[in-house]
């Protein structure tokens, strides 16, 4: 039976065969497509009339297009995978790429190598979505939260060298709102003790720092394509990559250890235990569809300038506020440091003014402007209490993500935002906090 290309998933053969193993077991149709289309292209309500005169040409067209067209072959792990894993490594400049379910099973994937088990230690910044501590909570190791650096709220490096012990065995960098992480302090940390660092670079696909993709400066980097994300692949996605030899087992990390290159004798391939760094791992299913990955070289091929709208959005807001007292606005780029402004972090000087950001936030939303829900600090949640840990104290072990948490920051969207919203927004932020003046 002849293959009908290159695919990364040789479970079955599609394609060329009289009676090719079906890859698609139910095809989707026209009806579904025009389905598909109305998904993603919904209505809008005032234009309604025009909206069902030109779907009723789509699907005509697409009837006729229905009669000439073939099957999708494959709906997971097939080329677009390897394309956009092809194209993600080339962008990052790093050896492997692995196309995922999310960014929060990469970090499952980097901590497996990590070999983590119960009783090591992790340091992860106090700031950031749960997601970043999870595996970590699950095999119980210990979370060590290290404070975070007041302007950026990044990880603090002075804080992590404090909070290291000879049980430490993994560093979590969160690269906040798309804006790098001063990573040096603490890749020499890390290699001083031969500590492995996982970059959560959720929101930083195609940030620079020192001339270096964010994502490929630690261990292993973990991308989030998750609906809000500035690359989305549909709802929800991620990606990992290394230039660790690991990278190699990246097939088998991601789909249960089946490996087809190996096989067993009368059967179609070998499952393997992935080898990590201090043993074997179990694998996982972390499978990404074909959809995902078109979704992906798509976004991707328009990064730069929707990075560029972004950067040219925060720009705007950081002139805004840059005048007025009260304001600490978001760090901009420089030489070293390249955001990609998935969010803007606001900040106040709550010093200069009556009331602090949680009395900003509820003038702000009364104007009609939504903050980013998500990031308290991880002490703060019902898990880490469940779970045994000691949150008065870690809480007093991070003064300054307490402080900012409490008085201080909240993020604003910068997603291409119409002018009228982006002046909106700065407009309202400004008259809040004047509002706010001693
Ligand atoms: C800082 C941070 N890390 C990790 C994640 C998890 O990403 P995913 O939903 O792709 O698993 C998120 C999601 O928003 C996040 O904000």
């Amino acid at each position: 039976m002849k293959k009908k290309g290159k695919v990364s998933d040789f479970r079955y053969d599609t394609g060329a065969a009289r009676v090719p193993w079906c890859a698609v077991g139910e095809p989707f149709n026209v009806d579904d497509i025009v389905r598909f289309i109305q998904f993603l292209l919904p209505c809008q309500e005032k234009k309604k009339q025009h909206y069902t005169a030109a779907l009723n040409k789509v699907r005509t067209c697409l009837v006729q297009l229905g009669q000439v067209a073939g099957r999708a072959g494959k709906l997971t792990l097939g080329n677009e995978v390897l394309q956009a894993e092809a194209a993600a490594a080339k962008f990052l400049k790093v050896r492997y790429a692995c196309l995922l379910t999310n960014a929060t099973a990469g970090f499952e994937i980097g901590y497996k190598y990590a070999g983590l088990k119960a009783g090591d230690e992790v340091i992860a910044p106090a700031i950031t979505f749960i997601s970043t501590i999870l595996y970590p909570l699950a095999v119980g190791a210990k979370v060590v939260l290290a404070d975070v650096d007041p302007l950026t709220l990044n990880m603090d490096p002075a804080d992590v060298a404090r909070k290291i012990t000879p049980r430490t065995r993994v560093i979590v960098p969160v690269h906040l709102g798309g804006y790098p992480v001063d990573m040096a302090p603490i890749m020499k940390l890390a290699r001083s003790q031969d500590i492995v660092v996982i970059e959560d670079a959720a929101h930083a696909f195609g940030a620079v720092y020192r001339g270096r993709m964010v994502g490929t400066i630690g261990d292993f980097g973990a991308f989030s394509f998750h609906e809000v994300k500035n690359v989305n692949t549909l709802g929800e996605g991620g990606l990992l990559v290394t230039n660790l030899p690991f990278g190699k087992q990246f097939p088998q990390a991601r789909f249960v250890g089946l490996d087809p290159s190996r096989k067993i004798p009368n059967w179609l391939y070998d499952v393997l235990a992935l080898k990590s760094k201090t043993g074997y791992a179990v694998p996982a299913n972390h499978s990404a569809t074909e959809i995902q990955a078109l979704a992906f070289q798509l976004q991707l091929a328009r990064l730069k300038t929707i990075i560029a709208q972004r950067r040219k959005n925060a720009a705007y807001l950081t002139r805004r506020f840059a005048k007025v007292a009260g304001i600490i606005p978001q760090k901009l780029d420089d030489k070293n440091f390249k955001s990609t402004y998935h969010l803007y972090l606001l900040q106040l000087d709550p010093g200069q003014l009556n009331g602090d950001i949680q009395d900003f936030k509820k003038k702000l939303q009364a104007k009609g402007v939504v903050q980013i829900p998500h990031f308290a600090p991880l002490y703060k949640f019902s898990i880490m209490r469940q779970l045994g840990y000691d949150t008065a104290e870690i809480e007093k072990s991070c003064p300054v993500a307490e402080e900012a948490f409490r008085h201080r920051f909240t993020h604003l969207p910068l997603y291409p935002l119409t002018r009228e919203q982006l002046e909106y927004m700065a407009d309202a932020v400004i008259d809040c906090v004047r509002s706010m003046r001693r």
